[in-house]
């Protein structure tokens, strides 16, 4: 039996990205789950987050964490893989207890790793990431801990967050760092037969990384995974699922300009969008 507080409010689930990049995991997650309330914050004013020191990457996202929970959210998800990678365990661990022991915070690449031992035939596991999610090493460990026999190759891209925040993905400039960053992956092994993009702005340069990954491999976006693993989760915890709230709304959040913003998320969720502008600090 639930015994949630009737004192506890719902509130939306919140969804935070350095940019536009988390949007690509809030449409499968809104896709999947329509009734839900979201809030979407994008850091974009400070993006990318890939070629920035640990330090500063786990202080900007706790930010970003302590205004979704003064928003009223229970649950936030971080939906980038640099967040997960360098921030998340430590405020899972260190922050959250101090903060509100009953709120949540969860990531990216655990659940993108659960997935991949469905996905793989061969085992060799490609990850395109940002210099930061590389340099953490976090793909290659939490791979080891769930699929000991795979092989995992990791190649950061540092050009490619930049290309989308400047809204130049489908543009003829970004072809060449797409290719080299391909050829620098498939270099280190022709046999690779998954390849994840390992940051979630990746899957808006999609048609691209698509034209030069060989044929023989699959190229894996995390959305739907996170949006399966986000359903798993809440069934598993009712009593987060009590404290979220339902009324279908989604409201977007961004550090940087609204407008430029509303138009990038309204072109992408295939909906209208209006951003307003935070601050955080
Ligand atoms: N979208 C983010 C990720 O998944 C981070 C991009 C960035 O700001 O560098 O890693």
């Amino acid at each position: 039996m639930i015994t949630t507080d009737k004192n506890i409010k719902p509130g939306a689930i919140g969804i935070f990205d350095s940019g536009y990049g988390g949007l690509t995991i809030l449409r499968e997650i809104r896709k999947a789950m329509p009734s839900y309330d979201y809030i979407y914050l994008g850091d974009n004013a400070r993006a990318p987050y890939g070629t920035r020191s640990f330090d500063i990457v786990y202080q900007f996202t706790l930010e970003a964490v302590k205004y979704l929970f003064d928003q009223g959210c229970h649950l936030v998800i971080l939906a980038c893989n640099t967040a997960s990678a360098k921030a998340l365990r430590t405020i899972q661990q260190h922050d959250l207890p101090l903060i509100d022991g009953s709120r949540r915070v969860l990531g990216v690449i655990r659940p993108t790793v659960e997935k991949i031992g469905e996905i793989s035939k061969n085992g060799n596991i490609g990850i395109f990431g940002t210099p930061g999610t590389v340099q953490s090493g976090s793909y290659e460990m939490e791979i080891a801990k769930l699929h000991p026999e795979f092989h995992t190759y990791t190649q950061s891209c540092p050009m490619w967050v930049p290309l989308v925040e400047n809204l130049e993905a489908d543009k003829p400039g970004a072809d060449y760092f797409v290719k080299q960053e391909t050829d620098n992956l498939f270099t280190q092994n022709a046999n690779i037969d998954t390849v994840i993009l390992g940051c979630t702005h990746y899957p808006l340069l999609y048609p691209k990384i698509r034209q030069y990954v060989p044929q023989s491999a699959q190229v894996i976006t995390q959305g739907e995974i996170i949006a399966e693993s986000l359903i798993d989760y809440l069934k598993r915890h009712p009593e987060m699922d009590e404290k979220c709230s339902r009324s279908g709304s989604c409201k977007y959040l961004t550090t940087e300009n609204p407008d430029k913003f509303s138009e990038m998320a309204s072109l992408f969720m295939n909906e209208p969008a209006i951003a307003s502008r935070i601050t955080l600090s």
